[in-house]
């Protein structure tokens, strides 16, 4: 097993990362033309999203052929290049393999599609009439599960849009083609795979109405998951390979047979229980502020959890399906620089491989999008009409996209102060959020006290102090609702970790913790506002101890 535990993982999402040729659509050679700022940055692997051939409903996660590139991104000799280029700055290639579904205009479909029955088999068709649903299972983007195909007579599954047909894992020939797949993507030296939501893969024997909710509880962390898992990853040979699950409303007992090496499945998982905590009754599109008493019972439960069991968590606030951090939980407007540090040091020093997403470095905010016409991404334009149609005004819908869609942070990359943000010649495929002229790489690497200097140090730190790559982690008693504390330990190095989760000043007290035994390592004020047994901890200060 590939030792991953001191690794930092970067995320490109390709659309928005950077144009090469004036397109307004981000491409391959816009990757290799910043991988120096990767470099620099000082990340070890990069996860970039899907960038094969695709209809893009779904910006890429609609994959109509694993093997070939779209040609919007590139060529196969982009890739290469980018391979290579990479390789030769330390860093390796990850691929996202979306192998819950294809879509509907794979030729697998596609011969589907036209009948013919091997294929049809690749797919969950069930025969039946028209007027009638199969089951009352809802899509993750709105509107039923199902999709009736009138010449065959049949419905299909698709847990997500309905261009997105869900695989049948059952079927053995399904799986021989995505082990090929892996190991054509790992012949040309590509390092990582994420899966997208593998999790969902095994559906249930039986397809039956929930009365209880949408349906996810009869096929997520499905009967046969972990099967198919070992299987895949002992056929296609992926032991020195660093993978990642993408898990959806998973359970830690699931989690750490996922990731245990023991059991030979994945490096680490993703889950997102903690991104859930501003959803009012768990309702992504009703908001609510965020509840940081279930924030840190979250943290502490899936840390202790899975360290007990031999479990590794993939450590992450961003990606490209959740609002950017700093508007979420932080504040972006009164302390915005001192909220992103605060919020990077919380996630880089859980137990945990941190992963980044393009921009938190500089801590880009949400894209305050005002108007419908700014949006493009399917969920939110999906969800824009649901909320219409349950009776909520333009105005509410609007609120509600402005703080949930995901193309808050699927906006272009600011790398500069100049047009479009450095990002392209012409016009970006989405509008770029009107703080660039300020929030930018160019600005950042120059001030010395940037979030992005901040994020540089936090990833040279795991390489120097073992302890933060594979010390315990222990959490101190809960004094005041917004101080989130734990204490990372191994056999020569402890680090005590103190973070004011909010925008007021609290007092801890620190009779207990023997401060006169630590030294400062790390912070986002300029000092410590320390008496005797008492620390003041500012708006969003964090500060990280280390024992002398
Ligand atoms: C994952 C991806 C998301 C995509 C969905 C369907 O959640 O991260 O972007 O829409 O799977 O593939
Ligand atoms: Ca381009």
């Amino acid at each position: 097993m590939t030792n991953f535990h001191n690794k930092v993982i970067y995320q490109i999402y390709p659309k928005s990362f950077m144009d090469s040729n004036g397109d307004g659509i981000g491409d391959l050679r816009g990757i290799i033309e910043k991988l120096d700022y990767l470099k620099y940055l000082g990340v070890d692997y990069i996860w970039m999203t899907p960038f094969f051939v695709s209809p893009q409903n779904d910006n890429g996660y609609d994959v109509a052929d694993y093997r070939s590139i779209d040609p919007v991104f590139g060529t196969m000799e982009d890739l290469d290049e980018l391979i290579e280029e990479a390789d030769k700055r330390g860093i390796g290639l990850m691929l996202d393999m979306v192998f819950n579904h294809t879509s509907t205009q794979h030729e697998w479909f596609q011969r589907a599609l036209k009948g013919e029955k091997e294929y049809i088999d690749y797919y969950i068709f069930k025969d039946g009439d028209p007027q009638y649903l199969p089951t009352n299972w809802e899509s993750k983007f709105g509107g039923p599960t199902w999709e009736y195909v009138p010449h065959l007579g049949k419905w299909y599954l698709h847990l997500f849009d309905s261009t997105q047909a869900d695989l049948n894992w059952e079927n053995p020939k399904v799986r021989e083609e995505l082990k090929s797949i892996l190991r054509f993507w790992k012949e040309k030296g590509i390092k990582g795979f994420r899966f997208d939501v593998i999790n969902l893969i095994s559906k249930p024997k039986v397809f039956e109405n929930d009365m209880e909710g949408d349906g996810r509880r009869f096929y997520t962390d499905g009967p046969l998951v972990h099967e198919f898992l070992k299987e895949l990853m002992e056929d296609a040979e992926m032991k020195d390979i660093v993978t990642v699950g993408e898990m959806s409303s998973t359970s830690i007992d699931n989690c750490i047979r996922y990731s245990n090496p023991a059991e030979k499945e994945l490096s680490m998982c993703f889950n997102f229980h903690h991104l859930k905590i501003d959803y009012k009754n768990g309702e992504k599109w009703e908001l609510m502020p965020p509840d940081i008493h279930s924030l840190k019972e979250l943290f502490k439960q899936w840390q202790l959890g899975m360290q007990d069991n031999g479990g590794w968590n993939a450590v992450f606030w961003c990606n490209h399906d959740q609002p950017r951090i700093v508007s979420r939980l932080g504040d972006d407007k009164n302390y915005w620089k001192e909220s992103a540090k605060l919020l990077a040091t919380t996630i880089h020093l859980l137990r945990g491989t941190p992963y980044i997403y393009q921009g938190e470095e500089l801590g880009m905010t949400n894209s305050y999008f005002s108007d419908i016409s700014q949006y493009r991404d399917v969920e939110s334009l999906n969800y824009y009409e649901i909320l219409l149609h349950k009776g909520k005004s333009k105005e509410e819908a609007l609120q509600i996209l402005a703080a949930r869609s995901r193309d808050n942070s699927r906006t272009p990359m600011q790398w500069s102060d100049g047009k479009h943000a450095g990002f392209s010649e012409s016009q970006p495929w989405i509008g770029v959020t009107g703080n660039y002229k300020s929030i930018n790489v160019e600005s950042e690497i120059e001030d010395e006290d940037s979030i992005l200097k901040y994020y540089k140090k936090l990833i040279q730190l795991r390489k120097e102090k073992s302890v933060i790559a594979d010390g315990r982690i222990e959490f101190l008693p809960e004094e005041e609702i917004n101080l989130f504390a734990y204490r990372r330990q191994n056999e020569t190095e402890e680090l005590l970790v103190l973070n004011n989760l909010s925008g007021e000043s609290l007092t801890l007290d620190t009779s207990k913790l023997e401060l006169s035994h630590y030294k400062y390592l790390l912070g986002n004020y300029e000092d410590i506002k320390s008496q005797e047994k008492q620390l003041l901890l500012r708006p969003f200060e964090t500060i990280v101890l280390e024992r002398k």
